[in-house]
Parts: C-alpha cells; structure tokens; sequence
C-alpha cells in the first residue's frame, strides 16, 4: 500500500525537474556565437617593380591605419595576420579585434632547433603590444609541409612565451582541410589521415589540451568543391534548405544545409574519434572568390561578386546560430580575405578573394550592414530572439521555482521514508504541499501587481 503510494510522486517530479534543469543548463551553449574575423596578406615586401615599370598606375602603399580603419569599419572581432607585420599589430592595437598571428613556414626549420629564435619573434611581434592587443593565438606555420618540424616548433614557440612571462596565448598550427581529414563524406566517418594522425596530430593534440591551446584549420568549400566534393553549387553556398540529409551510419541521421557545415562536422568527428572532443575549433580562412581565372585564361563562372555575397551572408548567419552541431566548440571563424591582391589586371590564374577591392571600397554593398541584422540560419526557420537580460532573469526564476521545489518535495520524501502513520495521512500531506506551492505563487504575483 506504502509502496503504491509513493510512485506517483515520482514520475511527475523527476521529469519536470530534469527538464527545467536540462533547459538551464543548455542555455549557455546555445548562447555563444564565434566571432567573425578576417584574413589580412599584407602584400609582398618586395616592391612591384617586376610588372613591366608601368610608373603610369602606381599603387601606393596601404597605411596600416587605413588598414585597421577597414577592419573597425566593417566590424570585424578579430583578424589574421599570416604575415605580421610589427606595424600593422601595433595600427590594429587600437581596434578592438583579437589578433591571430602566424609565424611563416620558411622560420620553421630553425624555430625548431633554436629557442631563441622564438624569443626573439616573439620580442618584435608580440611583447611590444602586449597585453594591450588581445592575441588570441600563434600559428606555427600554415599548412606546412615538412611535418617533423611541426611540433618542436611549437614547442619552442610555446617555451619562448614562457621565457617572457607571456602564459596566456595559445600556440598551435594551421591545417588545410584537405591535407588532414579522409573520408569526409560522410562526415560520420571522418577520420585524420594517416600515418600523419598517429605520428603528428595526435601529439599535437594532447599538446593543444595541456596548453588550452585551439584546434586551427582552414575550410574552402569553394576549392574543395572543385577539387574533391563535386557537389551541386547551392550546397556550396549554404542554399541546401534543409532537404539535403544523409549520414545514416552509427544510428544517427544528421542534416545538412552547407558544405561548410558538412566540413566543420567532419573535423569534429576526426577530434571526437580521436579523444577530443571538446577542444576548441578555430575556421582560420574560408570564403568565396568574387572573381577567378585559370591557368587557361578562362574565368570560373562560379567565382562572382553574387555567389560571395551569398556565401559570406550565410556563413555569418551560420557561425552565430545556435544551430550548430551542439558540443563542436567553434571559437572564432576567419574569411578569407579583406582585400583583393593589389594586381593591376587580372592575370592568369589569380583569384580575388577579397571583402574590399585593392583600392579599399566594399564590393559587397550589404556587407556593413551584415554584421547588425539578425540573419536566421537556416533561412526558412525563425529566429527565436531574446536578449540576455531576459534570459538571464528567466534562468532565476527556474532556479528560485526548483529549489522550491526541491526542498518541499525533499521534506516530503523524507516524510515518506520514515511515516509516523502510513496510508491516507502522506497523500494529504502531499496535497497539502502541493497547495501551499501554489497558493505561494499566487502570492507573490498578486503582491507584483
Ligand atoms: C602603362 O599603363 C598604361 C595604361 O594602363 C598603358 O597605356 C601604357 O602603355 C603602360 N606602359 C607600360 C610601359 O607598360
Ligand atoms: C571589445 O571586445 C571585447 C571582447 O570581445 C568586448 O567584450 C568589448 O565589449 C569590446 N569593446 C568595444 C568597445 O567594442
Ligand atoms: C638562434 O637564434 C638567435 C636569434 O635569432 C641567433 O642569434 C643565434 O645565432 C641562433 N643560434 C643558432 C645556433 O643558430
Ligand atoms: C576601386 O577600384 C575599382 C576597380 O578595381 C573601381 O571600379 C572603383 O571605382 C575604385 N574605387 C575608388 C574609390 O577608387
């Protein structure tokens, strides 16, 4: 009779709790967005005096201000330097965009062998601006060839900052997509290549997670469509709308609406199969040419100032939706890039790839704009819109509503557990308890009013 009792008590409790609990505790994943930076090539250091001399058109040399004044402008949280230039860190300190540094694949070879080396790239490209600027990783190498060298490098770079006192910047490597990940469709079975998983990344990765340090790969759904994917061209730019879904393997059904977003979760399954699952994912390029011309001479037809536009406006909406693949830990999404190459004429086998003509006028005319309107991702769903404040205060009032809870339904379960007098004497006690709740609640919004 005891036993009969106490059961209801159970199932209507424990599943309202866990999903009050269940909600609050999900909210802050669902909360965070990656920031969007951008991808500035400072132009070679060489002089373009190789084009033939024509004095009639020369380019002048981009102030970095004009540059940081580009990168404020349009609203960028952070920018990537594949070639840091101490001046252009220094012009970028009085933006507030993090900075994410790379050390040129030619250093490596004596990064490896020589600490000091470090020490003293760190010293011109680093110290000088810190803590001011925010940095908010070291690349060590860009795609990089020759693997061996990798993590001694990385090493040294890492024990050059703490030589100097610097404990707080991450140091790792930019992979190119392609190059590291087999298997990618479908992104279910996604593994890192090998022998290069067992002998490079899976060393590297432990280093990342014993460093707080950030998975970093590059995601060219426009190259990689060309080169491998040969998908229908709306899939490339974000336009699958919600009808492209397969990846049945191990019992689970995922939807697509990108190759990006196909990409993304391909790296994310390499990390989870390799046992890190929760290290931090860093896009460190993607993007859309608005313009491309073969070896041959013939401009792709994919490569428009229409398609990017699109590309780029979805990408954005992507990166700061909540619909992600919940548990991939997408940090920071960087485009490729904020400026054409400075070429005067398209040449053979160029591709603009720029935000910004070489001349700093926007090619995108909505893209000011991109960063203050709420985009919905995908397109066709609604956006379910509440400011912080709002779901800060809700959160409060689930919790105050639990612990009240809680606490009565404890002191009944109490109650229940050592009945001074069983049968019909706990379910009105249970009844009374449930009222008093209510009969509280009521209280105290009519004491609101
Ligand atoms: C320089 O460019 C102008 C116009 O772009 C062209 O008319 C002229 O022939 C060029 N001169 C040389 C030396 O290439
Ligand atoms: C600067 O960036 C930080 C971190 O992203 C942010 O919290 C802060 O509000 C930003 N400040 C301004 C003035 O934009
Ligand atoms: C290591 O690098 C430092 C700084 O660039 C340089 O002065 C030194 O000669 C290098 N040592 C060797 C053994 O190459
Ligand atoms: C910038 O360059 C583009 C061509 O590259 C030209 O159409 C545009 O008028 C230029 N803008 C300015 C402000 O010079």
């Amino acid at each position: 009779m005891d036993a009969l009792l106490k059961l209801p008590s159970r199932p209507f409790f424990l599943p309202l709790l866990l999903l009050s609990l269940s909600s609050i505790l999900s909210a802050p994943t669902t909360a965070s967005s990656a920031v969007i930076g951008v991808t500035y090539r400072s132009p070679p250091p060489s002089p373009p005096s190789s084009t033939g001399g024509n004095s009639s058109l020369p380019t002048p040399p981009l102030q970095p201000e004009a540059i940081a004044y580009a990168v404020s402008a349009l609203g960028f949280g952070a920018v990537r330097l594949p070639f840091p230039d101490p001046d252009l860190i220094r012009a970028l300190t009085f933006t507030n965009a993090s900075l994410f540094l790379s050390i040129p694949n030619s250093l490596l070879p004596s990064l490896a062998s020589n600490r000091s080396l470090g020490v003293h790239w760190i010293r011109v490209h680093v110290l000088p601006f810190y803590p001011r600027s925010r940095f908010a990783v070291i690349s060590v190498g860009d795609a990089v060839s020759q693997l061996e060298l990798l993590l001694p490098a990385i090493r040294n770079v890492h024990l050059a900052l703490q030589d100097l006192g610097i404990k707080d910047i991450p140091v790792s490597t930019t992979f190119s997509f392609l190059d590291v990940v087999i298997r990618p469709v479908p992104p279910s079975l996604a593994a890192f290549r090998e022998p290069m998983g067992e002998q490079l990344i899976h060393p590297l990765l432990r280093f990342l997670k014993r460093t707080n340090s950030k998975f970093l790969v590059t995601l060219q759904p426009y190259t990689a469509n060309q080169l491998y994917f040969q998908m229908p061209r709306h899939l490339a730019l974000f336009q699958g709308g919600g009808e492209l879904s397969f990846d049945h393997n191990y019992g689970t059904e995922s939807e697509y609406h990108s190759l990006f977003e196909m990409m993304l979760d391909a790296v994310y399954n390499c990390l989870k199969r390799a046992g890190y699952e929760s290290m931090a994912v860093v896009v460190a390029g993607t993007g859309w040419p608005s313009s491309a011309v073969d070896e041959d001479g013939i401009a792709e037809s994919d490569a428009n100032t229409a398609y990017a536009q699109v590309y780029l406006k979805s990408l954005i909406a992507f990166s700061g939706s909540d619909k992600r693949r919940p548990g991939c830990n997408l940090e920071e999404v960087y485009i490729d890039e904020l400026m054409d190459a400075q070429s005067e004429s398209k040449q053979r086998g160029t591709q603009q790839w720029g935000v910004l003509d070489s001349n700093l006028s926007s090619k995108y005319s909505v893209f000011g704009s991109l960063f203050d309107s709420v985009n919905p991702y995908p397109p066709s769903d609604e956006e379910v819109g509440e400011g912080p404040w709002f779901a800060r205060i809700w959160k409060l009032i689930c919790l105050v509503l639990i612990y009240v809870f809680v606490r009565k339904q404890l002191i009944v379960c109490v109650r229940l557990v050592v009945p001074e007098r069983p049968g019909r004497w706990i379910v009105s006690q249970f009844g009374w308890n449930l009222g008093w709740q209510f009969g509280w609640g009521r209280l105290q919004f009519d004491g609101g009013q």
